[in-house]
C-alpha cells in the first residue's frame, strides 16, 4: 500500500471548505490593504535560501528538501515565501516600476521538520511583504493586516508578540555584550545552546531545555540596548498599534528563527493548539534585498500557517457550519429514461444549477434518499404519463409541497 510521505496530508473534500473560507477571508482583507497577489515557483535555486535565510538557521541547515536536478543544479523546495518575493521583485524589476510594492501569497511550503500536532512538511502558509519603504506605518500595518486576519475568523484566544531586534550594528555590540554574560555560563548549557552560541547567539533565548531557560531568565536584553533610532521606530510601531486599538505585548525574547530580520519582529500565538502554538510571525528585514541582489530596498512582512490556524478554529468552535446543498437532483422514475435526465441535468448545469442525477439505476426510493444526504433543495421527478405529457413533478424539499412543471417551460427559466 503507497501511503502519503510522512508528514504531509491530503485535504480531502470534506476539509475543503474550510480552506475555502479562510482563503476568502484573505483575500478580502489583503484586498482591503491593497496587497496584490503573487505565485512563484514551488522551488528555486538552493543558494537563495542559503542566502536569504542564513547557513546557520535550523531552516537552512537541517530543514530544506535539497537536491541535485538531472543538470546537477542543487534545487530546493522552497521552506518559505520571503526569499522568493524578493528574488522575483529584483528579477522583474518591480521596485523601478513603483516606489512601494505591496504583495501576498497563500502557498504550500516544505521543512523536513519532525511531525507532530501542526507541524508538517509540507504545509501552508497564507503572507504578505511590503518592499520600498522604512516606514513604521508598514510594519504596523503588517502586523494589523494580520490580526485582523484572526478577528475577522472569530479568534480570540490569541496573543500578539512583538519585539525589536534593531539595526546590525546595535546588534553586534549586544551579542558581544551578550557573548561575555554566558562566556562561564555556557559549558552548564545544552549540547544544541552550545553550537548556537557560536553560531546564532541571539537563539539561545529560543531554547526549551529548563538548565538554559533559568540562564537566558537573567541574560541582558537586546530591547534594553537598543540605539536610539531603532527604539523610535519601535515605539512609533508600538504608538500605531495603540491608536488601532490592536492589544500586544512586549517579548524582548522574541528572536524569530530567520536572520533576516531588522527593526520590528512579532509573533502571534494562540493558546487553543498545544505546543506548535506560533500562528502567524513576520518582521522587518531592511537588508534583505541587498544580500540576494544588488540594491537595497527595504521589507516588512509575516507568513501565517494555514493548518495551525484551522486547528485553532476548530478548537475555538469558529469554523461556520458545513454547507450541504445542491440545487436540484433529478429523480428518474423510469429506467428508459437515463438519457433525457442527463440531458436535462447537462442543460440545467449549463445554466449554473449544480445539479445531481443517478449514475447507478437506483430504485426511485434510493434516488429520494440520495437527493436528502445531498441537500436538494429541488427534485424533478422524470417519468410515468406526466412525461408522456411533456411534464415532470418538481418538489420543493423545505416545504415538501409538489407542482407539475411544462418540461420545455422550465428549461427555458
Ligand atoms: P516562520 O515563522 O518560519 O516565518 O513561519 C511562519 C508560520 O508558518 C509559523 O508561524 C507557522 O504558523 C507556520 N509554520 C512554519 N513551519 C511550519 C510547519 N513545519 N508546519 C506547519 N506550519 C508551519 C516565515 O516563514 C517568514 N517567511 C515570515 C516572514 C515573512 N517574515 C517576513 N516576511
Amino acid at each position: 500500500m503507497i501511503k502519503a510521505i510522512t508528514g504531509t496530508k491530503d485535504i480531502l473534500p470534506e476539509d475543503i471548505q474550510k480552506w475555502v473560507y479562510l482563503e476568502n477571508i484573505v483575500h478580502k482583507v489583503m484586498n482591503n490593504f491593497n496587497y496584490k497577489e503573487i505565485r512563484t515557483p514551488i522551488f528555486e535555486e538552493t543558494k537563495l535560501f542559503k542566502r536569504g535565510i542564513g547557513e546557520a538557521t535550523d531552516i537552512v541547515s537541517k530543514e530544506m528538501y535539497t537536491f541535485l536536478d538531472r543538470s546537477e543544479t542543487s534545487i530546493t523546495l522552497k521552506p518559505e515565501m520571503t526569499a522568493s518575493v524578493v528574488r522575483a521583485l529584483i528579477e522583474h524589476s518591480l521596485d523601478k516600476q513603483q516606489q512601494i510594492n505591496k504583495l501576498y501569497y497563500l502557498a504550500p511550503m516544505f521543512r523536513q521538520e519532525r511531525p507532530q500536532a501542526g507541524r508538517f512538511r509540507q504545509f501552508h502558509q497564507f503572507g504578505a511583504e511590503a518592499l520600498g519603504s522604512t516606514s513604521p506605518s508598514l510594519d504596523a500595518e503588517m502586523i494589523i493586516m494580520a490580526y485582523q486576519i484572526f478577528q475577522k475568523l472569530g479568534l480570540s484566544k490569541i496573543t500578539l508578540k512583538v519585539n525589536s531586534l534593531g539595526i546590525p550594528s546595535s546588534r553586534e555590540a549586544y551579542k558581544d555584550l551578550l557573548r561575555s554574560y554566558l562566556a562561564d555560563k555556557v559549558n552548564d548549557m545544552s549540547e544544541d545552546s552550545k553550537s548556537r552560541y557560536k553560531t546564532n547567539i541571539l537563539r539561545l533565548f529560543d531554547s526549551k531545555d529548563e538548565r538554559d531557560q533559568k540562564i537566558m531568565e537573567r541574560a541582558p536584553l537586546l530591547l534594553d540596548h537598543l540605539d536610539d533610532e531603532s527604539r523610535e521606530h519601535f515605539e512609533n510601531v508600538q504608538d500605531l498599534l495603540n491608536k488601532a486599538n490592536i492589544p500586544f505585548e512586549i517579548d524582548p525574547k522574541l528572536v524569530r528563527g530567520l536572520d533576516y530580520y531588522t527593526h520590528t519582529t512579532f509573533e502571534i500565538v494562540s493558546d487553543s493548539v498545544g505546543a506548535q502554538s506560533a500562528l502567524c510571525g513576520g518582521g522587518r528585514y531592511d537588508l534583505l534585498v541587498k544580500e540576494i541582489g544588488d540594491r537595497d530596498v527595504p521589507g516588512v512582512g509575516f507568513a501565517a500557517g494555514i493548518e495551525r490556524i484551522l486547528l485553532a478554529c476548530e478548537n475555538e468552535g469558529v469554523l461556520p457550519e458545513r454547507e450541504n446543498r445542491i440545487d436540484y437532483y433529478i429523480v428518474r422514475l423510469d429506467k428508459e429514461l437515463n438519457n433525457e435526465v442527463f440531458q436535462i441535468a447537462t442543460n440545467l448545469r449549463a445554466k449554473n444549477q449544480t445539479v445531481e442525477i443517478d449514475y447507478t439505476l437506483r430504485s426511485v426510493k434510493a434516488q429520494m434518499r440520495e437527493a436528502n444526504r445531498l441537500g436538494a433543495e429541488k427534485v424533478l421527478m422524470l417519468g410515468g404519463e406526466e412525461y408522456e405529457r411533456g411534464k415532470a413533478v418538481l418538489k420543493d424539499m423545505n416545504t415538501g409541497e409538489q407542482t407539475e412543471v411544462e418540461l420545455s417551460e422550465f428549461l427555458k427559466k
